[in-house]
C-alpha cells in the first residue's frame, strides 16, 4: 500500500474523542403503520431503518448537541473550559439566530470558547470537520468541538410517508486536538456542492425567500420536501465518486480502508456505494436500522457505533463519506489515533 502522507501543515489534527446522544424516546416502523399508510416492509426494504429515536416535544438541538458534547469531553478527561471553539453543523438550529453553538457553549460552560454553525444539511459533519481541523492546523487552537447535531422531527411533516419514515433526531460530537510525535490524524479531503439540486431536497418557509406567513404554513413550507428519487440516483454516484477520488489522490484502493463511515440515509445507498468501492460489507458501519437519518449526526453517531463494536483502533485507515441537500458532497480519509 502506498499512502502519500505529504504534510501540508506543520501542525495536523486529529479526532481525539467522540461522544453521542440520542433521544430516549423511539418511532418504530409499527408506530409509523398507525399514523400513515406504510408498513414495515416497504420501509425495511426501501431504506433499512427500522426505528428511529425523536425528542419529545420543544427539546431543541442544543439540549441534544450539549448532551454529546458533555460525553465527548468525559470520554477525553477534560472539562469545558479547555474548549477553545465549538462548531455546530445542523439544519435544525434551536432560532434563526444566535447559532446552536453559542446556546451549546453556555450549556456546556465552555468559559473560552467561541464558535459558530454551518449548514451543508447531511454534510454538514465532515465540512464542520474540516474546518475544525484547520482551526487546529493553524496552530492558534489546540481544543475544538465538531458537533453534527439535528432534530428533524421539528421539520418533519407526519402526514408525508414519502419522508417522514426517514429520519430521526440525535447529536454527535467529536473533539479535535493537534496529533502526537508520529501520529496522522486527518490525512485529506475531497468536498463538492452543486446548487442546481437545491430544489430537490429543502425546507422553503421560514428564511429570506419565503418569510413565515400563514401562507407558508398553509402550504407546509416549514417541513423537509424530497424528490427522493432525484436523490437517491445523485447520492449513489456522487458520493462514491468523491470517496474514491479521495482514496485516488492518495494512491490507494477501498481495499486499503478498516473501517467506511458513510453517511446514513438509505441502507440501499451504502450497499451500493461500498459496492462500487470495492469494500466489503464488514467493514463498513452501518446502524441505520436503529437512528434513520440523523442528517448532520449520522456520521459522529456512527463513530460511536464503530467503537463501541470494537471497530475502530489506534492506526485503523478510516474513510468517511456523505451526501446531502445542497446538494452537500464530502468524503475525508484518516487514520484512527486512539
Ligand atoms: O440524507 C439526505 C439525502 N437523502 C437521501 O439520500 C434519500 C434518497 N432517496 C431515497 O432514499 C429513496 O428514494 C426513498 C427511500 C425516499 C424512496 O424509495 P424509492 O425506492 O425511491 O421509492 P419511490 O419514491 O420510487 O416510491 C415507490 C413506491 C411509490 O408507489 P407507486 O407510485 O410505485 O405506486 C410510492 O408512492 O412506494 C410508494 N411509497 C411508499 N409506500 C409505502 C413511498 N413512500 C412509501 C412508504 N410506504 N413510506
Amino acid at each position: 500500500m502506498s499512502l502519500s502522507l505529504k504534510p501540508r501543515h506543520s501542525v495536523r489534527a486529529k479526532i481525539s474523542a467522540v461522544g453521542a446522544y440520542v433521544p430516549p424516546r423511539l418511532l418504530t416502523n409499527a408506530d409509523l403503520e398507525k399514523m400513515v399508510a406504510t408498513n414495515d416492509q416497504w420501509i425495511t426494504e426501501r431504506t433499512g431503518i427500522r426505528e428511529r429515536h425523536i425528542v419529545e416535544p420543544g427539546t431543541p438541538t442544543s439540549d441534544l448537541a450539549t448532551e454529546a458534547a458533555k460525553i465527548c469531553l468525559a470520554n477525553r478527561g477534560i472539562g469545558a473550559e479547555e474548549v477553545d471553539a465549538i462548531i455546530v453543523a445542523t439544519v435544525t438550529p434551536d432560532m434563526m439566530f444566535p447559532a446552536t453553538a453559542c446556546l451549546v457553549q453556555a450549556k456546556l460552560g465552555a468559559t473560552k470558547a467561541w464558535g459558530f454553525d454551518l449548514s451543508a444539511a447531511c454534510s454538514g459533519y465532515l465540512y464542520a470537520l474540516q474546518m475544525g481541523a484547520k482551526l487546529v492546523e493553524s496552530g492558534a487552537h489546540k481544543k475544538v468541538l465538531v458537533i453534527g447535531a439535528d432534530v428533524m422531527s421539528s421539520i418533519i411533516d407526519y402526514t408525508d410517508r414519502s419522508t417522514c419514515i426517514l429520519f430521526g433526531d440525535g447529536a454527535g460530537a467529536t473533539l479535535i486536538e493537534p496529533c502526537e510525535e508520529g501520529e496522522v490524524g486527518l490525512i485529506d479531503y475531497l468536498h463538492e456542492v452543486d446548487g442546481s439540486g437545491a430544489s430537490a431536497l429543502n425546507m422553503p418557509g421560514g428564511g429570506s425567500l419565503h418569510p413565515a406567513t400563514h401562507a407558508t404554513i398553509d402550504a407546509k413550507q416549514h417541513f423537509v420536501h424530497q424528490d427522493g428519487g432525484s436523490v437517491y440516483k445523485v447520492a449513489v454516484r456522487k458520493m462514491a465518486e468523491l470517496a474514491e477520488g479521495v482514496l485516488k489522490r492518495n494512491e490507494i484502493t477501498g481495499s486499503d480502508i478498516d473501517c467506511f463511515i458513510p453517511h446514513q440515509a438509505n441502507r440501499r445507498i451504502i450497499e451500493a456505494t461500498a459496492d462500487r468501492l470495492g469494500m466489503p460489507l464488514e467493514r463498513v458501519v452501518i446502524n441505520i436500522d436503529r437512528y434513520g437519518n440523523t442528517t448532520a449526526a449520522t456520521i459522529p453517531l456512527a463513530m460511536d457505533t464503530a467503537i463501541k463494536e470494537g471497530r475502530l483502533k489506534k492506526g485503523s485507515l478510516v474513510l468517511l463519506a456523505s451526501f446531502g441537500g445542497g446538494y452537500t458532497i464530502g468524503s475525508t480519509l484518516l487514520r484512527w489515533e486512539f
